[in-house]
């Protein structure tokens, strides 16, 4: 008999049943694994340094975690392994249950361990079909993904690299770059690349959400967990099992989100909040940020241990004005799409046109682009665009920013007070809601939410609401 490659694990309470079964299959597959419990084989199933199994074949009847756990843990770490449930003779209902769960076969006791081999066969034969089928799928749509992506510059072609080469692992990715360079846009072809691909692909924006309702829009809530919670929730981590979450704008979550995220990626555990049952996730993380983790770490804003495993791959997308063959061809791109859509057929650009185009910041990268195109296209009434339909560009100057009236006094002025006098006088202008005076001053509602902490200030408006919410529970 030849010897296979395969993955296998045995999963038998009675040592003698399990070291024939193990003894058996050994002679043609060698890495063939044995454990005595349902516990021990879910441990081994979802230990994430070794590979997923080709074939597990597991009694249903069990100490600890039964059978069905065991196949359940299996499908959860890998949908494309093959596995084969042991029944007792004439217990042919729980073979059948087995099978509705996902199993790919089943064999009845006392066993017969040629036939038993011939099924095991037929389970790797399986899954390596499966396996090619998913890479082929992987590949081709590898090739659909890249082919939407647009731009041949050095940096974008090394973080598509990396993104291709992450793909087929589970490895935690880091996704960094400015407002608009694309980071979503990377996770989605990350995972699409992936063999998760068929499983679910879950975004949460850690920046949108206020503390509270981040924590059980993550791992979800029991019912009655908290005022207002009149049914049980199912968290995003869980959500995403089988398949990829994305934390988006993960550098503006707060510190005790920070700690809860921290825990969940080490230990892969997690409750839903007011829940006691320790629950498991196996979602491949990706996360995003534009902020510079770096100084955000210095400043004490983001923990150094959270950074260290969401860092684990980084891929670094430049911003557009670093960019600038990217630039050209991105606009070229956007303007071919968007006068098909508009049916407004227009050729290209006047040489006045793209110098404008290159000598911009476009601090909104490319996002700021597409929409400045799709503006110009329906500004446009010659052939071209010209410059003059880009006139949405001329207000800002390079960088991007307003113009700013007052100035320096020349003793000089610390940087703190003005930032304090602009976060006062834009809550003032706003009647005090910080989502209108964030957008003002161009931070996230977070981002001024800390700075209203750290520089102290207090309006009577805010201390009622947190009192209410404190008195509420
Ligand atoms: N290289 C590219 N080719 C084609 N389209 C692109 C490219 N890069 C970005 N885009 C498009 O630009 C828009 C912004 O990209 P995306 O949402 O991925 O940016 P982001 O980095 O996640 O931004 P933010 O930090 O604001 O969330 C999207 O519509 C995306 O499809
Ligand atoms: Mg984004």
């Amino acid at each position: 008999m030849t010897s296979d490659s395969a993955r296998i694990l045995v999963v038998e309470d009675n040592d003698t049943l399990r070291r024939g079964i193990t003894i058996a299959l050994r002679e043609r597959w060698d890495d063939v694994r044995e454990v005595a419990s349902g516990d021990d084989a879910v441990e081994c199933i979802s230990d994430s340094h070794s590979n997923a199994f080709d074939v597990i074949v597991t009694d249903l009847r069990l100490p600890g975690c039964d059978g069905v756990s065991v196949l359940r843990a299996a499908r959860e770490r890998d949908p494309g392994t093959s596995v084969l449930v042991m029944t007792a003779y004439g217990s042919i209902e729980t073979a059948v249950e087995a099978m509705r769960s996902g199993a790919f076969d089943f064999v009845q006791k006392p066993l017969d361990l040629d036939q038993l081999e011939l099924r095991v066969a037929r389970g790797v034969d399986h899954r390596r079909l499966l396996y090619e089928v998913t890479e082929l799928r992987a590949e081709q749509a590898a090739r659909q993904a890249s082919e939407q992506i647009i731009g041949n510059s050095l940096a974008l072609r090394s973080a598509l690299d990396l993104a291709k080469r992450v793909a087929p692992t589970r490895s935690t990715v880091l996704i960094t770059g400015e407002t608009g360079t694309g980071k979503e846009l990377i996770a989605g072809l990350i995972h699409r690349t992936s063999p998760r691909a068929d499983g679910p692909l879950v975004k949460v924006n850690c920046a949108a959400l206020p503390e509270t309702l981040l924590e059980s829009e993550l791992f979800g809530h029991e019912r009655g967990a908290f005022t207002g919670a009149d049914r049980q929730r199912i968290g995003r981590f869980e959500e995403a099992n089988g398949g990829t979450l994305f934390l988006d704008e993960v550098g503006d979550t707060s510190n005790a989100t920070q700690a809860k995220l921290l825990r969940v990626l080490q230990e892969r555990r997690f409750h839903r909040l007011g829940g006691s049952t320790l629950l498991r996730t196996d979602a491949r993380i990706i996360s995003a940020t534009n902020q510079d983790l770096g100084a955000r770490i210095e400043e004490g804003l983001f923990r150094e241990d959270l950074y260290f495993r969401l860092n684990v791959i980084r891929i670094h997308l430049p911003p557009l004005r670093e960019r600038s063959e990217d630039l050209v061809d991105l606009a070229h791109h956007f303007l071919r799409e968007l006068s098909t859509e508009m049916s407004h057929s227009i050729r290209g650009f006047t040489e006045a046109a793209l110098a404008k185009i290159r000598s911009h910041d476009w601090p909104g990268n490319v996002r700021e682009l597409h929409n400045t195109l799709e503006r110009a296209v329906l500004m446009a009434e010659g052939p071209r665009i010209d410059a003059e339909d880009l006139s949405i560009l001329a207000g800002r100057s390079a960088g991007g920013g307003r113009s700013w009236r007052r100035e320096l006094p020349a003793e000089g002025i610390s940087l703190r007070d003005v930032e304090r006098e602009l976060v006062i006088e834009a809550l003032e202008r706003t009647g005090y809601v910080q989502k209108d005076a964030a957008k003002l001053i161009g931070v996230s509602r977070r981002k001024l939410n800390y700075m209203i902490q750290k520089m102290g200030i207090t309006h009577s408006a805010w201390r009622r609401n947190r009192d209410l919410e404190s008195a509420g529970g």
